[in-house]
């Protein structure tokens, strides 16, 4: 762990404009910094950093964040690694909380098993391109494949030579255990005897290396070269190690994360070559499962990233079967699942090389179509007229789409489904109802069983509240506003009417959420969305010890919901273009929010606002109470107190101009 106050130091050495102007083309207009935005496709800048809040923030795509967000985000770091790519970005030194000699050894461990891994990839590597051996085996079998020197290097494809312990003498000579080469999963120790000698698990192939999310070289694919024969495995893997889980690695995502994010679209194949070669013919956002099907803990990787998913297979590809049977744990995570069919023969390896860029993008998007379309189509052609079969199959795709969190997309693929089956709409939808009902009923018992799997629902993306949700828009957006103007304008300054008549000076100042915090205790009102109400409490926390250094604190507000719902709320004006500099448009937009007496009408007007939903439900819940009533006195009780609301409301209404029935 880093010490808090060596984050501090990081935090405050951070100039926001020269920690993307290392990524991102800058230039100055006005207070602010503007370019094309690294998160989305765009032409026209609508990127902006503004050095003096610590933030960027794109009016495009909606991304946000301080330096540390932007390093996370476009590095895809986790958040210590960035933290240490600025502490070494501005030269300073970290302080480490002491560990517990079980955290050290972890760490130390994985580290020493990176340190072995990276070893042994700049000896395939170097014998690839240095060693005779290499330079007549290994390179020409990659250059008949039609990989690139470039390509290669991309790829840090090596070569692993015939004799059977080459890689253990190199590595025990350059210092590495023989002892971590074996927890590597580089050599094998067939017994532990005294006079049994070690050997290379890969020996006499070409080698893949295979990188985990940040670049770190975790295990090797190596293929024989050549033709493949019966006794001899194609490719051999790399064992699960203590840094290699095969199951939550993709082959290629650290060459594609860049390029995946950007397309927000990412193809998914199933082998090595298909990746490099995809790779070298243009089509960067490719990685593969390399011959497992489809995991969870793949799928998270990818959704970290995108949630567009296009599988290329070739036609009578095993892939598919794997791919259909995945299909429902895609469309829980909320992915869009498509499909590209090559043609009869081809891989997407071969295909990348019979073809160029634009033919191979012309064909991918004539071909692509929506897996779940896919899977009906396939699974139609065998059905029949069987009128069981086929109740049966619409039950099927009910499941499907009940799982798919998104209630549009459950009705889009309603639509669409149904015609492709011709069954009717409604009768689709009754099912896929009934089976969300279900879903969401078990879910719940499982919740309040303790059943469920905590990870689980954490890490997978929020799903809706409640199937049919009734809550007042109108309430939820009042309080976020008044959560936008804490934000915003929290520390400036109101100039009200000073209430004793005798005093010299005719205003009072008070600060913007000084002002807002009397309303809402004198009235004792709280928040009904919960994010609200904690962003609320983290914020009077903060200025009860902080009130100069606000914005700071809430960005780095340990507790990721309040920094998220605090950058996706604040705003940085638009910088005027220069075009507009002297015109109106620029005094307009200062007026609004730097004038007091406009910022005062927006802060009573939208605590009045709030004052109006909380009396209208509490109205409601009065003519509820009234239905109920038991006797006359309590009737004529709750018949009074709804009148005593309805006045008050009808004052507010008045002031505000609107009414509410
Ligand atoms: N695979 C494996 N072990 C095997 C065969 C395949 O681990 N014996 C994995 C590899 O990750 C491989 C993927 O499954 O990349 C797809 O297999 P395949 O299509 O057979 O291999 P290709 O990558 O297409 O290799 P090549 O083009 O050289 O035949
Ligand atoms: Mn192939």
């Amino acid at each position: 762990m880093i010490k808090r106050e060596s984050i501090d130091d990081i935090i405050s050495a951070c100039r926001i404009e020269e920690v993307v102007g290392d990524f991102v083309r800058l230039q100055k207009r006005g207070v602010n910094y503007i370019g094309l935005c690294p998160f989305h496709n765009e032409k026209t800048p609508s990127f902006t950093v503004s050095p003096a809040k610590g933030i960027f923030k794109c009016f495009g795509c909606g991304e946000a964040g301080d330096s540390v967000g932007f390093v996370m985000k476009h590095e895809h770091y986790a958040y210590i690694d960035a933290l240490r790519y600025l502490a070494n970005k501005y030269n300073i030194e970290i302080k480490e909380t002491a560990q517990t000699s079980e955290e050290v050894q972890l760490i130390n461990e994985r580290e020493s098993l990176f340190a072995v891994t990276a070893c042994a990839n700049n000896f395939f590597s170097k014998v690839l391109y240095e060693h005779e051996e290499g330079k007549s085996i290994g390179l020409p079998y990659f250059k008949e494949r039609g990989f690139s020197d470039e390509t290669i290097r991309k790829f840090q494809l090596g070569y692993s030579p015939k004799q059977r312990d080459a890689l253990l003498t190199y590595a025990l000579k350059q210092g590495y255990t023989q002892e971590n080469l074996e927890k590597a999963g580089l050599i094998i120790v067939k017994s532990h005897e005294a006079n049994s000698r070690p050997f290379d698990r890969f020996s006499d192939r070409v080698m893949f290396p295979i990188h985990n999310f940040s670049g770190k070289i975790i295990a090797f694919g190596g293929r024989v070269l050549g033709a493949v024969d019966k006794h001899i495995s194609k490719y051999i893997n790399s064992p699960e190690t203590n840094i290699y889980h095969k199951s939550d690695v993709l082959y290629g995502i650290f060459q594609a994360k860049t390029a995946i994010k950007k397309a927000d679209k990412c193809y998914l194949v199933e082998g090595y070559t298909d990746v490099i070669s995809l790779n070298q013919a243009g089509i960067e956002n490719v990685v593969a499962s390399s011959g497992t099907s489809l995991t969870t803990g793949q799928i998270k990787l990818l959704n970290k990233l995108t949630d567009n998913v296009t599988v290329v297979y070739d036609g009578d590809s095993a892939g598919i079967h794997a791919a259909l049977r995945a299909v429902g744990m895609l469309l829980k995570e909320n992915i869009n699942l498509r499909i590209i069919l090559l043609p009869p023969d081809e891989d997407p390896d071969s295909f990348a090389r019979h073809n160029d860029l634009r033919q191979i993008i012309d064909y991918f998007s004539e071909n692509e179509q929506d897996f779940l379309g896919f899977k009906i189509n396939l699974l139609l052609k065998d059905l029949g007229d069987d009128p069981v079969k086929k109740a049966n199959f619409v039950n099927q795709i009910a499941d499907d789409i009940a799982l798919i969190p998104d209630i549009i997309k459950v009705s889009m693929f309603v639509k669409q489904c149904s015609a492709l089956m011709s069954v009717e709409e409604s009768i689709l939808y009754r099912a896929v109802n009934k089976i969300r009902i279900k879903n969401y009923k078990n879910e719940k018992d499982k919740q309040a069983t303790g059943e469920s799997n905590i990870a689980e629902i954490f890490t997978t993306k929020p799903q809706p509240q409640t199937l049919l949700d009734l809550t007042p828009l109108t309430l939820v957006d009042i309080e976020k506003k008044i959560i936008s103007l804490l934000v915003n304008y929290g520390n400036k300054t109101l100039y009200l009417p000073n209430e004793d008549p005798l005093a010299k000076e005719k205003t009072m100042e008070v600060r913007v959420d000084q002002f807002i915090f009397d309303n809402l205790r004198s009235d004792e009102i709280g928040f009904e969305t919960p994010l609200y109400q904690k962003f609320y409490n983290a914020y009077v926390e903060i200025v009860e010890t902080n009130p100069i250094d606000i914005t700071n604190k809430l960005k780095q507000y340990p507790d990721a919901e309040i920094n998220n719902l605090y950058l996706s709320l604040i705003e940085i004006n638009p910088t005027p273009s220069p075009l507009w500099e002297s015109s109106k448009v620029k005094s307009f937009i200062n007026t609004i929010y730097n004038n007091s007496e406009k910022l005062l009408e927006e802060v009573m007007r939208t605590l009045q606002m709030l004052r109006l939903m909380k009396l209208i439900t509490i109205k409601t819940n009065y003519k509820k109470l009234l239905k109920e009533a038991k006797s006359t006195d309590e009737a004529l009780m709750y018949l009074a107190k709804i009148k005593e609301v309805n006045l008050i409301s009808c004052e507010i209404e008045k002031v505000l101009g609107v009414t509410y029935r």
